[in-house]
């Protein structure tokens, strides 16, 4: 099961990846006249704007997760 050590109510996201950092951000470029100057996705699962990171991953950290969003920058060609 995937509850929280002493808060049996909250659930945790990340049970297996980078877990030494206490959060994880990806951020890439990609060339593309098509993007913004960047997209953010959600890698929590939680947002209610998905596959769009809408902030909802913040509450994640009284859990002691450390789930953040993919950053996809727009790189100049
Ligand atoms: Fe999921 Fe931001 S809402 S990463």
């Amino acid at each position: 099961t995937f509850y929280v050590k002493d808060c049996p109510n909250k659930l945790m996201v990340n049970l297996y990846i980078q877990k030494d950092n206490s959060e994880i951000v990806h951020a890439f470029e990609i060339p593309s006249k098509e993007l913004g100057d960047k997209i953010v996705y959600c890698h929590c699962w939680k947002s209610k704007n998905f596959s769009f990171c809408d902030g909802s991953h913040t509450k994640h950290e009284e859990t002691g997760d450390n789930m953040e969003p993919l950053i996809v920058n727009k790189k100049e060609t």
